[in-house]
């Protein structure tokens, strides 16, 4: 009997948790790192007619929202009406329904870590970073360790997909995978959070989503030097389309190893993400391909972009991962070849012609 109060408790409590965003008139959103992404979602969100409160660890940031409603830094120009702006975590994430973490990699967790005191648990967190968090965790999978660290049960979600953060700010259609892997959360936040121009669909495979956003930019990377290589008339559309099929077919065949569902490989996080990537002049990471092709050594082309491509990390990163779990990578292991182990670009080529 007991256990049956305990089960319909929970039934309830978690009713209350995925109904709260439909049952309140305006969804209230916090966006943490108002950098290019962040703003251009809160931008998309606020046009919606959502509350979006945001918050920077910038003073120039914090000032131009206050006192222009513009971001100066990221995305000049474009209107924010109305758009809330704190430098205090707790002030931003109070009272909202949806946290947003729109984060480099490389800082995500810390930020997590300062917003745990401040949640309460009917709010859905939505991670927009991807990689290897340390101790071999996906990002998403580390967030949730730290909220059970200290025995909170939020809900994360994952969303990924082809958006250039300045076509999504002027409302270029965009087209996302928010991924969760509670089915029903997925499906409140993709209807919550689309937009007129922003399409986000609901899937349950947030490791997927996770693991293609970070094997995308090895491909986009190997797909760079082909951009490289135009000028001295080596590269070209034929040899990038050779390297894009090699890399996607490898990434469809090792990525369920590593848990991925094989469907999201034909997802807008899968298939989507990685032609806008491999091709997009914005790319970080086929640009780091391209300085290569241009004969730059790693450590050159590191130091002259201003943006760290994580293309880098994630072949790292993959190619071990692989080798733990005897999963066939040659692709990868070509691209670290080029990256760790002297491989001239000629005998790059010809080892990716060959698979
Ligand atoms: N830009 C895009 O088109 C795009 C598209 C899809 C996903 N993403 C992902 O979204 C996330 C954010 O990307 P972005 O392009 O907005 O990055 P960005 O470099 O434009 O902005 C990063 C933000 O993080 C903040 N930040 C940096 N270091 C910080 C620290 N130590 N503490 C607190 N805040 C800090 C900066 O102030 C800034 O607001 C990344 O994980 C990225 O991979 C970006």
């Amino acid at each position: 009997m007991d256990l049956v109060i305990i089960a319909v408790a929970m039934v309830q409590r978690y009713t209350r948790n995925i109904n709260h965003v439909a049952r309140s008139g305006m969804t209230k959103v916090a966006v943490l790192g108002l950098g290019n992404f962040g703003t251009a979602l809160a931008k998309n969100w606020l046009d919606a007619g959502m509350e979006v409160v945001g918050w920077t660890v910038e003073d120039e940031v914090y000032t131009a929202v206050r006192d222009k409603s513009e971001n100066t830094k990221y995305l000049p120009g474009l209107a924010l009406p109305g758009m809330g702006i704190s430098m205090q975590i707790e002030e931003t994430v109070t009272g909202t329904d949806i946290v947003v973490f729109a984060l480099p990699s490389a800082v995500v967790l810390d930020v997590v870590e300062q917003t745990l005191p401040f949640l309460q648990p009917e709010q859905i967190l939505i991670d927009l970073a991807k990689g290897l968090a340390p101790g071999d965790q996906l990002i998403s999978e580390a967030i949730e360790a730290k909220l059970s660290a200290v025995n909170l049960t939020n809900k994360v979600c994952v969303m990924m997909g082809p958006t250039i953060a300045p076509e999504l700010a002027r409302g270029v259609y965009t087209s996302a995978l928010v991924t969760s892997e509670d089915a029903d959360v997925a499906a409140n936040m993709a209807q919550t959070l689309s937009t007129k121009t922003l399409s986000l669909a609901a899937g349950t495979d947030p490791r997927g989503a996770e693991l293609w956003g970070a094997f995308k930019n090895v491909i986009a990377l190997a797909c760079g030097v082909v951009d490289g290589l135009k000028e001295d008339g080596r590269g070209g559309d034929n040899l990038k389309a050779a390297i894009f099929a090699a890399g996607y077919r490898e990434g469809v065949q090792v990525l369920p190893a590593l848990g991925a569902q094989q469907e999201t490989a034909f997802s807008a996080a899968g298939i989507g993400d990685l032609f806008v990537t491999a091709t997009s002049p914005h790319g970080r990471n086929r640009e780091m391909g391209e300085r290569l092709g241009k004969g730059q050594t790693l450590v050159e082309a590191e130091a002259a972009m201003v943006m760290v491509s994580e293309g880098v990390r994630a072949a790292r990163m993959f190619n071990a991962l692989c080798s733990a779990q005897g999963a066939a990578a040659p692709f990868v292991g070509i691209v670290c070849g080029l990256l760790d182990d002297g491989t001239s670009i000629e005998e790059f080529l010809v080892q990716v012609m060959k698979l």
